[in-house]
């Protein structure tokens, strides 16, 4: 089966008043794992779940390769999903996807291979209630590999996985892009699928905010400068008359300055003989611009 974009166009859903997804467009391209990032409530899931038709759309498009999702013949064949909380507490794994294999229209014996394929072969007779969370998210992957997609919408799948798990999910998402599927992967928190993702959409409040490689995105971090200084009152006054804005006092004897280098810094103290016991590069971390990034409206900059 040839390969499969996501394309989100101008998507738009209100529920009364609140607008939970405001014009939203972005690409997901095949051969990559796409990070959908964006804090609680920006509208990840709302996007999600119209993309595999279970909310509709007000306005706007939300295809695969072209195609709506309910236009498509058999979905469960070119688009897997999974979604937080899909699971009955006292089925054990195999009949949880049993139940689901004549929906995909899979034999059982299906059940079988893609628990296996998530690692979860030894544990798939017992029952999901006394799963943890690693697990359960394994049984999601499982359920949405059933039908043998080219596509791939994970509800944050890498939620509370221990880094084991991160790193088993990083290498079961990148076997299944290098080998032309597609993942979008939606997250509150970047750091949770930076080693995941080779792509990031990144939303807040329903609107787009960023989207590029994940390498772009890296190369978007602001320089920064972690200065000491035994005098605290010439430290302030050097901060503040050389760095003005760019300069916070964070201790009595420390400063955080931002947008430089510490070459610049260490010039500057020299020249007003300012003593300096400590400076280190500490530029923007990637954190940091996500949340500069999804930062109320009113304050991003
Ligand atoms: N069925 C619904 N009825 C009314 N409002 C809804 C409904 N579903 C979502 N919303 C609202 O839409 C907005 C976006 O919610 P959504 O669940 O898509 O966010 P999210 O990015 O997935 O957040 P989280 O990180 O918490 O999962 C929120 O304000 C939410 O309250
Ligand atoms: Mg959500």
């Amino acid at each position: 089966m040839h390969a499969q974009a996501i394309e989100v166009d101008g998507l738009t859903k209100r529920y009364g008043d609140v607008t939970a997804v405001d014009d939203l467009s972005f690409t997901a391209e095949p051969g990559r794992v796409t990070g959908f990032l964006g804090p609680n409530g920006a509208g990840k899931s709302t996007t999600l779940r119209i993309l595999v038709g279970l909310a509709t759309a007000t306005e706007g498009s939300a295809t695969f390769g072209g195609r709506a999702y309910r236009d498509i013949e058999r979905p469960a064949g070119v688009i897997g999903a999974h979604f937080e909380g899909a699971f009955h507490p006292g089925r054990s794994a195999r009949d949880h996807l049993r139940v689901y294999a004549p929906v995909v229209g899979v034999e059982d014996s299906r059940c079988d291979e893609v628990l296996a394929m998530v690692g979860m072969a030894d544990a798939a007779r017992r029952r999901v209630g006394g799963y943890s969370l690693g697990m359960r998210q394994r049984l999601g992957l499982a359920t949405a590999l059933l039908g043998n997609p080219r596509v791939l919408v994970l509800d944050e799948s890498a939620n509370g996985l221990d880094p084991a798990g991160i790193k088993w999910l990083r290498s079961f998402l990148r076997a299944f892009a290098d080998d032309g599927g597609t993942v979008l992967l939606s997250s509150h928190l970047l750091s949770e699928v930076e080693q995941t993702v080779d792509d990031v959409v990144i939303i807040a409040e329903g609107r787009l905010r960023h989207q590029s490689s994940l390498d772009e995105l890296r190369a978007m971090t602001r320089p920064g400068v972690t200065l000491r200084s035994p005098d605290a009152v010439a430290l302030a006054a050097f901060a503040r008359s050389r760095f003005g804005q760019a300069a916070t006092v964070e201790a009595a004897n420390r400063a955080r300055i931002a947008g430089v280098t510490a070459a610049e810094v260490g010039a500057a103290a020299f020249a007003d003989g300012l003593e300096v016991h400590g400076l280190s590069d500490e530029g923007e971390s990637l954190e940091e611009l996500f949340l500069r990034l999804t930062a109320a409206a009113e304050v991003a900059r």
